[in-house]
């Protein structure tokens, strides 16, 4: 049966929610599952904006056909070539043939090159206005907002920014299509963070440059093509975004990212995890063998200060923490306090491997007072982490 929910009385939400995916985008897991949003204008002209990853082609064509009632489809607005919102851009197509396709050049050009079909398309320019009897839309281009023919588009007439992948989150919508419907702040904002680092947190500036773009607009209703549609406070979304997009930590605090194999290089984690709460520090630690790491990636994003722990494997780095660090440095995380803390029985060397990793980090400060020590951690090692802990304090 068709699933859809009304934003306006002529807007409706035509997506649906995916809770089987393993891994979204083949890396990410997604334990509550993701939504695929996909939106219908219905005025003098219809119009659809964007389509839905393959996983849930049944419902969304059911959902489709539904809202138009029996009426054609005049427009299938394209924003996004990614697969999670084009993979039925074919399949409406068939069912439509009056369809015309409304995108930008770079976006008909992904069209043949990812479906080799050539659509009957209307090529537009930001600012070009689609009008579809009450409702105008009106196009921004959003490079690299994730891929580089992205663009957004905003109603004239509703105020309704579609906003692409921008002010998505990772979570199924249960129901739930409004933000102000569900606890954002207490039950959605880690995800919401974690999706934004991970799928756009390389690209501050472009994602800074689409904020500059549309900050003009009177913006009533934000409609992203994962999660929630925002239609009250947009405001605190957008501060998270500025944040976030501006590599500035929203909170003073540490996360500590270990690795161990046989808990003493945890054990020194730990200690100084204690301390940093004993003198009311925030911390959160993570074991880079448990925690994914696009959650750690996601905490480096939130907090001020990082303290990464490795034991010498291998004559370097063990190759979880390598990996994560890879990781950080390809999201382009800048601006934060940096320590690091190694460990080995023989020739120690994580540390030196992991500032070289790490070295490519812009505005980043490395604290000089390096914790190394051999084997298991004893008494006498006690005054060089204290040395360490002060140092992170004071810098806090
Ligand atoms: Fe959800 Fe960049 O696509």
């Amino acid at each position: 049966m068709y699933c859809t929910r009304k934003i306006y009385d002529d807007i409706i939400w035509v997506g649906a929610d995916n809770r089987r995916l393993a891994l979204f985008e083949a890396v990410y897991s997604v334990p509550r599952g993701i939504s695929y949003n996909s939106y219908l204008i219905l005025d003098e002209k219809t119009a659809l904006i964007d389509t839905v990853d393959r996983a849930v082609t049944d419902q969304f064509l059911e959902n489709v056909e539904h809202t138009l009632g029996g009426r054609g489809l005049d427009y299938l607005v394209v924003q996004h070539m990614e697969p999670d919102h084009s993979a039925t851009l074919v399949d409406v197509l068939i069912r439509h043939p009056e369809c015309t396709v409304v995108c930008n050049k770079k976006i008909f050009d992904m069209i043949t090159a990812f479906k080799n079909v050539t659509v009957n398309a209307e090529i537009v320019k930001d600012g070009d206005i689609l009008e579809l009897g009450r409702h105008r839309l009106t196009f921004i281009s959003a490079p690299m907002v994730h891929w580089p023919e992205v663009m957004v588009s905003f109603d004239l007439t509703s105020g309704t920014l579609f906003s692409a992948d921008a002010f998505g989150t990772f979570g199924a919508l249960n129901g739930a299509l409004f933000a102000d419907e569900v606890d954002f702040d207490r039950d959605y904002l880690d995800e919401a963070r974690r999706y934004y680092c991970n799928i756009v947190g390389k690209y501050g500036v472009q994602v800074r440059n689409l904020l500059a773009k549309t900050s003009a607009l009177d913006i009533k209703t934000v409609c992203p093509l994962h999660g929630f549609v925002w239609r009250e406070n947009i405001g605190y979304y957008v501060n998270k975004y500025m944040h976030w997009s501006g590599y500035e930590p929203e909170e003073r605090g540490v996360v500590i990212a270990y690795a161990s194999v046989y808990g003493n290089t945890e054990n020194a984690a730990n200690v100084l995890a204690c301390r940093l709460r004993e003198a009311g520090m925030k911390c959160v630690m993570h074991d880079v063998s448990v925690s994914e790491h696009s959650v750690i990636i996601a905490d480096a994003f939130k907090y001020s200060h990082l303290v990464f722990a490795s034991l010498t494997y291998n004559g370097g780095v063990f190759v979880n923490m390598e990996n994560l660090l890879h990781d950080l440095v390809a999201h382009n995380l800048r601006g934060r306090t940096v320590a690091l803390v190694e460990s080995g029985s023989w020739a120690l060397s994580a540390a030196k491997g992991m500032k070289e990793i790490l070295a490519p980090l812009k505005d980043t400060t490395f604290i000089d007072e390096q914790f190394s020590f051999k084997s298991g951690l004893h008494g006498e090692e006690c005054e060089a982490l204290d040395t360490l802990t002060d140092v992170i304090i004071k810098s806090i």
